[in-house]
């Protein structure tokens, strides 16, 4: 089989062990990034071209690997070609209609609190005075502010002082961003990360926070623990959670507190590093290959 791994980075950690795990099952990999790729539509029909290789042809299945840092026009032509190639037969992993929801924590968070899955409870609004008021009239006073699209713990802010958060409020909707508040959920400097392939839990670990901060993101210096016998009910609702938003491959970060459990987000195209370490006697990369290989030929 021929699978297409779009990545910023072939030699990537991630890429890297993905490229070789599919290759020891015996199949070829085309690493590439969404910026080689040249869309030509023509009377033929569509032909999607990198390196000269019509990828709607050649390849059975893609990958998709972190966008990084992009441009709305980048971050909407790259789900069109993802949309693309699955309405020519590749099969993408995760879906482009998953990452889609993903990526956007307002439609994420509305989507799983739809289907039952807890959430903190959280407010969106573009507009300054209406924000304002909101926060009042429904008590947030401990808030996380965070970018509506972000990741690994980049520009989010935990804010417990109504001026600081009135003048933040303020800045973020003056420079036309959307401000997305979401109260503090009491959790120690303590999550967990669950990693989902399909329907069943590959394997899962807390992400203990530096000393002094609330931000368990790897990326931020969290540390991974193994998690050998998750609980039960933390289980179903990682699998439900990836289910609600399409994910074959997810990476779903739970608060387990005194109040309940709480969904922070599904991460659609999730690194498994720190899960790795905790989990030498698992081959996640190799895991994550047969699955896809397996979806692919059923
Ligand atoms: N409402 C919240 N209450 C407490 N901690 C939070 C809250 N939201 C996020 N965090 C912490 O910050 C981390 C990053 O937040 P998250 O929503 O997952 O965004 P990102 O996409 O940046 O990872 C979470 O894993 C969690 O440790
Ligand atoms: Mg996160």
């Amino acid at each position: 089989m021929n699978i297409g791994i779009i990545t910023r980075n072939p030699n990537s950690w991630s890429s890297s062990n993905l490229i070789k795990a599919f290759e020891s099952l015996g199949h070829s990999v085309l690493p590439f990034k969404f910026s080689d790729i040249i869309a030509y539509i023509s009377q033929n029909g569509l032909k999607l071209l990198v390196k000269g290789i019509d990828i709607v042809e050649s390849l059975s299945a893609v990958v998709v690997r972190p966008f990084g840092r992009v441009s709305l026009d980048q971050a909407i032509f790259r789900i069109d070609l993802l949309y693309a190639l699955q309405d020519h037969g590749v099969a993408v992993f995760n879906k482009p209609s998953a990452i889609e929801k993903c990526v956007d924590k307002f439609r994420s968070l509305y989507l799983l609190k739809m289907y039952g899955v807890p959430v903190p409870e959280t407010l969106v609004t573009e507009r300054c005075s209406l924000a304002l008021r909101a926060v009042d009239m429904f008590r947030f006073k401990d808030v996380v502010i965070k970018p509506m699209f972000g990741s690994r713990g980049h520009g989010s802010a935990r804010v417990r002082d109504r001026d600081v958060l009135w003048e933040i409020i303020r800045s973020i909707t003056f420079i036309r961003k959307t401000a997305y508040i979401q109260k503090f959920v009491p959790h120690k400097g303590v999550d967990i990360r669950v990693f989902v392939l399909g329907d069943r839990v590959l394997a899962a670990m807390y992400r203990i926070a530096p000393e002094g901060s609330w931000k368990t993101n790897i990326a931020r210096g969290g540390k991974p623990s193994r998690i050998d016998k998750l609980d039960p009910l933390i289980e179903e609702v990682a699998v439900k959670a990836a289910k609600v938003l399409e994910c074959d491959i997810a990476g779903v970060d739970i608060a387990d507190t005194k109040e309940g459990i709480y969904v922070f987000e599904v991460n659609s195209q999730p690194g498994w590093r720190g899960l790795q370490e905790a989990f030498p006697e698992i081959d996640i990369a190799k895991e994550i290959a047969k699955y896809i290989v397996d979806k692919v030929k059923k």
